[in-house]
């Protein structure tokens, strides 16, 4: 938008998150919240922008440097925008910018001003205020002039954070479709896979699918064959996956901001091992309970605690621990189990693939209870990694690691999978495999 496209919400799903979000503020505030800075990849080459979560939730602006502000005026809030002026020099190499005028009538905000005019008004503002709502570290010239007044600064993220964590029904359109095209891609995938196939191959099908749908990567895409499934970040995706071998395949795509997030597990060969299927259909059997347990209503651990208690279980009754039950779960979820399942079940999804307000990020306050319009993951996995040293690695599952992961909605009728056109059943999966493939390189 801050180039040449439109906004992915209304005006006044923008104008309805600054009236809330600004009336929770104390008089005589003024708020100053940068977007992302450019980053560079060597020396003045960039990486592809992507403006601030907070900034494209507050007004979808999508361009680089601008500064989102709002201020108190005879008792009113006004909203106001900086953004870089038209610059024809600039834009012959850039990109196009709507500029000043541009950003009047595209953004959700009352004025627009010029990162040029960005210092006098900015003083003159503070000058009448009493205290700064702002986000540091992401705009040095702006950081000079706030920390140079003697002003409080303030952090908004404690209250757009909260926000943020339920979803309009415009947002969850917008992460409906980033889970079906995520689902698809992750189908493709499957259709295309075969004994040999690099893992670098498979992250290409994937992403490809992801361009072809005007999408893009929510997150580096983990594709991780054999033991390198084992290794929860893995992202080097340059290692063929052999016959025998499942791939662990962890991608997600955005749509205007929006991250899905999903993973699947399939045996490249398209038949999962007898040794393969006992922890897939542990996992699953897992994850159907932590995505039954997204309920309305419950804390935020009781997926965890859902999903823990079948993997503790599944491990003692596989004789992969050879203790009891309550030794393998653990008083506070932390026995035995944890050496193979090391993460936690899900995070909140959103504007970041890791978003605000809960889960990963985690809440400093009492535990958030899971409520209508709320969108997070649920994801557990089991990894017998043959590289481990601090543990014994049963030869039987030794270089298996599986991860399911689906993207869920709460609502007052229950979870809805966002994800669900992704098949994760065993024999949906093994149908699949390999069906897309041409005479070359079937
Ligand atoms: N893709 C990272 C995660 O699942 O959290
Ligand atoms: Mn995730
Ligand atoms: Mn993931």
């Amino acid at each position: 938008m801050g180039t040449t496209n439109s906004l992915p919400l209304s005006f006044e799903d923008y104008n309805i998150r600054q009236k809330k979000f600004l009336k929770e503020l104390p008089e005589k505030t003024l708020v100053l919240i940068p977007t992302n800075p450019v980053s560079y990849r060597s020396n003045d080459t960039t990486y592809p922008y992507r403006a601030s979560s907070y900034m494209l939730y507050l007004c979808g602006w999508d361009a680089p440097e601008a500064i989102f502000m709002a201020y108190q005026e005879s008792g009113s809030w006004v909203t106001s925008i900086f953004v870089r002026p038209r610059d024809t020099k600039a834009e012959i190499w850039e990109g196009r910018r709507v500029g000043v005028e541009g950003a009047s009538s595209q953004c959700p905000i009352d004025e627009a001003y010029s990162l040029n005019d960005m210092e006098t008004v900015i003083t003159e503002k503070i000058n009448a205020c009493s205290n700064i709502y702002s986000i540091l570290g992401l705009n040095d010239s702006l950081d000079n002039i706030t920390q140079n007044s003697n002003v409080e600064i303030l952090d908004p993220r404690l209250i757009l954070d909260d926000m943020r964590v339920i979803k309009s029904e415009g947002e969850i359109k917008l992460m409906q479709n980033a889970a079906s095209i995520a689902s698809k891609a992750h189908i493709e995938g499957m259709r295309k896979s075969f004994s040999g196939i690099g893992e670098w191959e498979l992250q290409s099908i994937i992403e490809s699918y992801f361009t072809s749908k005007k999408s893009g990567p929510s997150y580096g895409s983990i594709v991780g064959g054999g033991d390198n499934a084992t290794i929860l970040h893995y992202h080097s995706n340059d290692v063929q996956v052999n016959d025998g071998e499942l791939v662990l395949v962890d991608a997600g795509c955005e749509v205007s901001g929006y991250a899905s997030d999903i993973t699947r597990t399939w045996p490249v060969n398209g038949k999962f091992t007898e040794a393969q299927r006992e922890i897939y259909e542990l996992v699953l059997k897992a994850e159907i309970a932590g995505i039954e347990a997204c309920q309305a209503g419950s804390p935020w651990s009781s997926m965890h605690h859902a999903t823990s208690k079948i993997l503790a279980k599944g491990l003692v009754d596989l004789g992969i621990l050879n203790c009891s039950f309550e030794e393998a779960l653990g008083e506070n979820f932390d026995g035995k189990y944890r050496n193979f399942f090391m993460h936690g079940t899900g995070h909140m999804l959103g504007l970041d693939v890791h978003d605000v307000g809960g889960g990963r990020q985690g809440d400093k306050g009492p535990e958030r209870i899971l409520q209508p319009g709320m969108v997070l993951t649920v994801e557990p996995g089991l990894y017998f990694g043959s590289w481990r040293t601090d543990i014994t690695i049963p030869e039987r599952y030794s270089g298996i690691g599986i991860r399911i992961e689906d993207d869920v909605l709460i609502t007052a009728d229950g979870p809805v999978v966002l994800t669900s056109s992704c098949p994760k059943e065993i024999s949906e999966i093994e149908s699949l495999i390999g069906k897309g493939l041409s005479e070359t390189n079937a």
